[in-house]
């Protein structure tokens, strides 16, 4: 059964398991068609998307709409997020009230909306300046075109700055995390440690406990690659324990390994969503499973050691 989790501060419940559309634009419309209706059969009624993924700016915005021609019925069931502040041409940021409003207009377009559910910023702008965001997101709700705002890949001293001038709440950090890649929870455990790897704080420090104190949702980027973008974890020849684990753990709970490694996100106190990236119906199914899975402590704490994180 697929767990609802609150979007950060605000009423709406969300699924903790959605859907990522970066790896959609090659698909034929009937290949899209059989992922969202997988998506949906699941639970999965969450989907998260940027501008810059797909070839072209908007691409898989686009690929998304197209292929799929929602009634607006059928839109309302339905949460639609997209990111903004990463442009792709000679690479850089742009938090700019330009920039945000420009993209977040032509990101309705692309995806044949009326408004977005959710707008992130993408990645932290070293050129930020808190009075221009502020006045691109007034501008956002007050015309209708973007119900709720958040960030991704910030540190909580990134968002404390925003909310110097920003005054909707940011309900969303999406973050990177698997069970490999978990340094903003690894680091918590290895805390003060001398000479271990994961005792360094790579997340500006307290992520998760600010993002639980604040009610900001994390969202989990990534969530069954080894490292970034660099193939999964099932099966990984680096990580046999890992896998071991995970086998084990699935036949346990009558699931797949894949529902085992979304589990040891979900099983997260702080009430994370995870964001799938496959593009295979099945596999939706398969994370779904792991939804509400209610692993031990010592299998949670198995998982994160098998990944060979310090577990003091
Ligand atoms: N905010 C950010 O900075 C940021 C950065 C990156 C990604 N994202 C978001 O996060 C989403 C997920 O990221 P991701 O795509 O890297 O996540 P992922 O789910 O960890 O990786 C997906 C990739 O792994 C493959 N895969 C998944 N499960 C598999 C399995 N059991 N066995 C073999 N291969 C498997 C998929 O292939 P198949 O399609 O064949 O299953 C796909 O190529 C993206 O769609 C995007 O929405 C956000």
């Amino acid at each position: 059964m697929m767990r609802l989790v609150p979007l950060g501060p605000t009423d709406q419940q969300v699924p903790n398991v959605v859907a990522g559309m970066m790896r959609i634009e090659e698909m034929t419309d009937e290949a899209i068609r059989d992922l969202y209706e997988g998506c949906r059969a699941a639970g999965v009624d969450f989907f998260d998307h940027a501008d810059l993924y797909g070839s072209s700016r908007h691409g898989c915005e686009r690929r998304f709409s197209e292929a799929l021609r929602l009634s607006s019925a059928e839109r309302d069931e339905i949460t639609l997020q997209t990111k903004t502040g990463i442009v792709a041409d000679d690479w850089h940021f742009d938090h700019s009230y330009e920039h945000i409003v420009t993209s977040a207009e032509e990101s309705l377009q692309a995806l044949g909306t009326d408004r977005l559910d959710v707008l992130l910023l993408h990645r932290p702008d070293a050129l930020v300046e808190p009075d221009e965001v502020a006045r691109a997101f007034d501008h956002l709700e007050s015309s209708g075109k973007v119900r709720a705002f958040g960030v991704s890949n910030h540190t909580p001293r990134q968002i404390d700055l925003l909310k110097t001038a920003v005054t909707q709440p940011i309900v969303a950090n999406q973050v990177q995390l698997s069970i490999t890649h978990s340094t903003i929870v690894a680091q918590g455990l290895a805390a003060n440690m001398a000479g271990e790897d994961d005792s360094i704080t790579r997340d500006g420090g307290g992520l998760v406990d600010y993002s639980r104190i604040n009610r900001i949702t994390l969202q989990a980027w990534s969530p069954f690659q080894k490292n970034f973008f660099d193939g999964v974890i099932f099966g990984a020849p680096e990580y046999p324990e890992l896998n071991e684990l995970l086998d084990r753990l699935a036949a346990k709970y009558d699931v797949t390994p894949t529902a085992i490694a979304t589990a040891w996100i979900t099983r997260h106190p702080a009430h994370m969503q995870v964001v799938l990236g496959t593009t295979n119906p099945q596999r939706v199914a398969d994370a779904a499973a792991g939804s509400d899975i209610p692993l031990t402590r010592a299998e949670w704490y198995g998982l994160i050691s098998a990944a060979g994180h310090k577990v003091p």
